[in-house]
């Protein structure tokens, strides 16, 4: 299932738009945060998606009307709105996957880490909730700093005694959505096509797009690769500025997040070969907690894959952001435990 069938089903009107994931296995996801800005456009998506067949919207307020709204669109997935603490554990019960955009976003010239004095704390009491009614749930994690949100959910599920490091991931891809964007256009061939892998975390000097590794492969000088990493690094930020106090990214995060989740539940439903890159529980290199692809399977993630053949440029990026993040890892830890 692509989204290609997704317009496609759409597009054939009001008659057969519910049709396309008849057949499939019962899949719930639940998305934490689903009246903001993200949470919005990612809900759509999740209407929009044949692999999910009930959709729980919660968030402290305004989801019934959210949920009301995307009710009428033409598509299998029955929807519900929860608004409040006291209606988190219904969201919860019965998830396969739980997604969560809950939090505070960016404002021009705040950093990812000034947003943990509030995010860190939401996303403390939704895995909380995680562990109690919907422990075997996969959990994908957008909200900021990614980098220290991820090892709070960690530490929070071993708390509980319900943590699988196979279960929870940072979600990395808008990350790697710029990086195939701004490849293709720097290259002028068509974005479709593209794929390279993104390694590190999400945080400015933490991410690493890895064009030596893009497909299909272009000549590329230094200077285009320093410029394409740093413009890639300093995404998130080009669409704050962009924004002027009203957020951060949104939309194109939502499609991302989307991205993430639907491949998430290819891989529950048993599909082969689905690789994705994330942040997660890693050994791949000393840094605890890694972004890199990852193959998704019934149980979550069943392989973190390698780095592969890193250039020389490549190599020193790495060892570059390994302070910043594993500090970062260690804030989350830290906040949990205390
Ligand atoms: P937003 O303010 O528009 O929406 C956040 C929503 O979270 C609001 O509706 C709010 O009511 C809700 N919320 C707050 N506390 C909650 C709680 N305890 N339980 C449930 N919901 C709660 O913000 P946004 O633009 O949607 O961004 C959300 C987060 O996503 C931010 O932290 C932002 O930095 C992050 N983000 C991450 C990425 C990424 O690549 N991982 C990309 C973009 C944004
Ligand atoms: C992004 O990369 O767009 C998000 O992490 C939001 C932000 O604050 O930059």
């Amino acid at each position: 299932v692509c989204w290609r069938q997704i317009h496609r089903c759409m597009s054939q009107g009001s008659s057969r738009g519910g049709s396309p994931g008849k057949g499939g296995p019962k899949r719930k996801v639940a998305v934490l945060g689903a009246a903001g800005g993200i949470g919005q456009p990612l809900g759509l998506l999740m209407k929009l998606s044949p692999l999910v067949t009930d959709l729980a919207l919660f968030d402290i307020a305004g989801t019934p009307g959210v949920a009301c709204d995307l009710s009428h669109v033409n598509t299998q997935a029955k929807v519900e709105g929860f608004a409040g603490d006291g209606e988190l554990g219904k969201a919860l019960t019965g998830c396969d996957l739980v997604i969560i955009p809950a939090g505070v976003p960016r404002k021009p010239g705040m950093t990812r880490d000034d947003l943990f004095k509030i995010n860190a704390g939401i996303v403390k009491n939704l895995c909380k909730a995680i562990a109690e009614h919907c422990p075997k749930a996969l959990v994908n994690i957008i909200s900021n700093p990614v980098n220290s949100t991820v090892p709070i959910a960690a530490e929070v599920f071993k708390q509980a005694g319900t943590y699988d490091k196979a279960k929870l991931f940072g979600v990395t891809t808008l990350d790697v959505v710029r990086a195939r964007t701004f490849y293709a256009a720097k290259k002028g061939i068509p974005v479709e096509g593209v794929d390279l892998p993104v390694v590190g975390g999400h945080a400015g000097i933490t991410i690493l797009p890895l064009f030596s590794q893009a497909t299909p492969k272009m000549d590329m000088t230094e200077k285009e690769i320093d410029t394409l990493t740093k413009r890639t690094q300093d995404g998130g930020t080009e669409v704050v500025q962009a924004k002027a106090g009203k957020g951060s990214a949104t939309l194109s995060m939502a499609y991302a997040g989307a991205l993430f989740a639907e491949a998430c539940l290819k891989g529950l439903n048993g599909q082969k070969n689905v690789i994705e890159c994330s942040y997660v529980e890693s050994t791949i290199t000393d840094i605890p907690f890694f972004s890199s692809k990852v193959r998704l399977g019934p149980k979550g993630i069943a392989e973190v894959l390698g780095l592969g053949k890193l250039t020389a440029y490549e190599k020193k990026a790495l060892d570059a952001m390994a302070k910043e993040l594993k500090a970062s890892i260690r804030n989350g830890i830290e906040f949990v435990k205390k």
